[in-house]
């Protein structure tokens, strides 16, 4: 697939269930700017026929090639970065459904799920995106558990969220000036670890809004739910070149931006 073509399927997508990016992107667009994507991040779900393997082989086919390798121990998440010259980078997690930490109702509602992919290539699963009808039941029940598995049972195979580079950015200068552009527009941020995550030292720091809502037709009924956030990215040289990594603890708390309720 065409990179460009992906990216901007996917942007469409993304804000359509994402009022926020979009009321972001026109608020710095009238402040003359034009805004560079640092990365999109994708969830799904450890198994051989959507997991991180199977997402490497989808981005290999686009040029990217695998980064930094990442583990969340809390969250049961593994995690790699992709990159490819002049494309935005790629985080994809997988949850680690089989995980001893969840139960019997978490496992066998994610095998449902892998059952109603019907084994169909990562390609495919981001046209379809949700090849299973979700129950707000379920949904809840999940949530108690694990928010990144009922924000992918909810969602499906979908951009969780775009990321705005702070660093091609004219008038603001890094993310505590990109923090208060949004506060004074009244836009939420994701407070989970403070608002700003990550150091200079670290080579990347980060802030993101807190999740926009949008209605899923659930099979019990339509209800608002958390979709999908924006992200900023302000990164910085280590050894005399630009750090094109994460770091964990951020992205950690930044995970937390889809949670129904901050805690
Ligand atoms: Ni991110």
């Amino acid at each position: 697939m065409n990179p460009a073509h992906f990216f901007a399927r996917e942007w469409k997508d993304y804000a359509s269930v994402t009022s926020l990016a979009s009321q972001v992107h026109r608020l710095l667009e009238a402040k003359g700017e034009h805004v560079e994507n640092d990365h999109i991040a994708l969830r799904t779900l450890a198994h051989p026929s959507m997991g991180l393997e199977s997402m490497l082989g989808f981005f290999n086919d686009m040029g990217y090639e695998q980064g930094g390798e990442y583990f969340f121990a809390d969250k049961r998440l593994r995690a790699i970065h992709l990159e490819a010259p002049n494309l935005p980078l790629v985080f994809v997690s997988e949850f680690l459904y089989e995980d001893d930490k969840f139960s019997n109702f978490v496992r066998e509602t994610m095998e449902e799920l892998i059952a109603a992919c019907d084994g169909r290539e990562v390609l495919e699963l981001f046209e379809i995106r949700r090849p299973w009808r979700p129950s707000f039941a379920t949904y809840e029940k999940l949530a108690v558990e694990s928010e990144y598995a009922a924000w992918f049972y909810a969602w499906g195979f979908r951009t969780n969220h775009f990321t705005v580079s702070v660093n091609e950015l004219k008038s603001i200068n890094d993310i505590a000036g990109m923090n208060k552009f949004l506060k004074a527009h009244n836009i939420q941020l994701n407070t989970s670890g403070g608002e700003i995550k990550g150091t200079e030292v670290q080579g990347l720091v980060q802030s993101s809004t807190q999740a926009s809502t949008f209605e899923v037709d659930f099979i019990d009924g339509k209800k608002m739910i958390p979709s999908c956030y924006y992200e900023f990215a302000k990164r910085y040289e280590i050894n005399g070149a630009l750090y094109r990594g994460f770091v964990p603890a951020s992205a950690d708390k930044i995970f937390e931006s889809t949670n129904r309720v901050q805690r």
